[in-house]
């Protein structure tokens, strides 16, 4: 039977947070000084992880996207990832990434039973890269996006947190990747997840972003992908790959929200923006996994219709995007 909400979404996919370390420390991610670390002790094990997956899998979850953090800076990923993709019943395994360690990675990722890859890229220019990053290197994050498309990952989403006066002049040259690559480059609006007063003047709207686009290529829209996620696309005529707009400040896609998530300390979250949340420790401690589905339950029906991003957040709060994975 479909796992339905209080609101009637069909909730089908589990985003399920490995660690909250990272090798970079992203400008709209991190402060300055990184997170405080979280001793080994607090995050949970992938045997835990799994029995959470295989609870998720049992109640209705259809697609697990692994996150971080970065999710590849944790030790013995690979091996958890082809545990995860034996789970029956689980249709989808995806994964979010920097790229960082995907020169030396992506074949295993790709033979491990990862279906596909979603990889953030800020910049097309090393020195905007490192600045955003915080002294990643352009280089690595280009050569791991051309290791996983060499290890046969197809339609690799290209995630770009669009940023006023630090990015926004490179809509055009990221969008003009699609033209012979089978590219989806998503331009995201940049959500205020670190308390920053006057973040509405670094948000550039989706419809802003489609407009300046229009500009320079003939664009149509595209039918959204089965059980994704908030992304609306668009094809330039001719090109081999989609540009797409996420909206989480503008124009919230709350109505067709589809999923819950796990953070790597073990709280399931209904929503990214929102308090309510249920500790999955206690239960897992007590061994009982058919009480796990039910906690998984509860957070489903704890999840509210739309977030209060605006009013909950606008730049006194804080979201700590790698603790949740995004
Ligand atoms: P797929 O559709 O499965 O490819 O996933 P996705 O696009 O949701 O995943 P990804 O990890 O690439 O995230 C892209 C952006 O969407 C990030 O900035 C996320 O924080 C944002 N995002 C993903 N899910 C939600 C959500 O439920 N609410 C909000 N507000 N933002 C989200
Ligand atoms: N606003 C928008 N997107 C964000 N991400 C992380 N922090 C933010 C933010 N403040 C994105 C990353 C990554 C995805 C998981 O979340 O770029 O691609
Ligand atoms: Fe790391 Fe992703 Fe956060 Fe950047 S956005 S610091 S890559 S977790």
């Amino acid at each position: 039977m479909a796992l339905r909400d209080p609101h009637g979404r069909r909730i089908n996919y589990l985003r399920l947070s490995v660690t909250d370390r990272c090798n970079l420390r992203c400008r709209y991610c991190m402060p300055a000084e990184g997170l405080v670390k979280v001793g080994h002790d607090d995050i949970l094990s992938y045997e835990e992880l799994l029995r959470i997956a295989r609870a998720a899998v049992a109640i209705g979850v259809e697609k697990i996207r692994v996150t971080g953090g970065e999710p590849l800076v944790r030790r013995g990923i690979i091996d958890f990832l082809q545990r995860l993709e034996a789970i029956p019943g689980l249709q989808r395994l995806v994964l979010t990434t920097n790229g960082m360690l995907l020169r030396e990675m992506a074949a295993d990722l790709r033979s491990a039973g990862v279906e596909s890859l979603n990889i953030s890229l800020d910049s097309l220019r090393p020195q905007t890269f490192a600045e955003i990053t915080r002294g990643g290197e352009l280089r690595r994050a280009l050569d791991g996006i051309a290791a996983a498309e060499a290890a046969g990952f197809e339609f690799i989403k290209i995630n770009v947190v669009v940023m006023r006066g630090v990015n926004d002049d490179e809509l055009e040259e990221f969008a003009a990747l699609t033209l012979d690559r089978p590219y989806r480059v998503r331009f995201i609006e940049y959500m205020p997840t670190l308390a920053q007063p006057g973040w509405e003047a670094t948000v550039m709207p989706g419809a802003e972003i489609l407009d300046r686009l229009a500009k320079r290529f003939p664009m149509a829209d595209e039918a959204p992908e089965k059980m994704a996620g908030p992304a609306r696309y668009r094809r330039i005529a001719g090109a081999a790959g989609l540009v797409g707009v996420i909206t989480p400040v503008s124009c919230h896609f709350c109505g067709e929200c589809n999923r819950i998530r796990v953070t790597s300390r073990g709280i399931a979250k209904s929503c990214l923006f929102d308090r309510g949340t249920v500790d999955l420790r206690p239960i897992l401690v007590s061994g009982d996994d058919i009480a796990l589905g039910e906690a998984l339950r509860r957070t489903v029906a704890e999840k509210p219709d739309r977030h209060q991003l605006a009013e909950s957040n606008g730049g006194q709060g804080q979201i700590d995007m790698a603790r949740i994975g995004g």
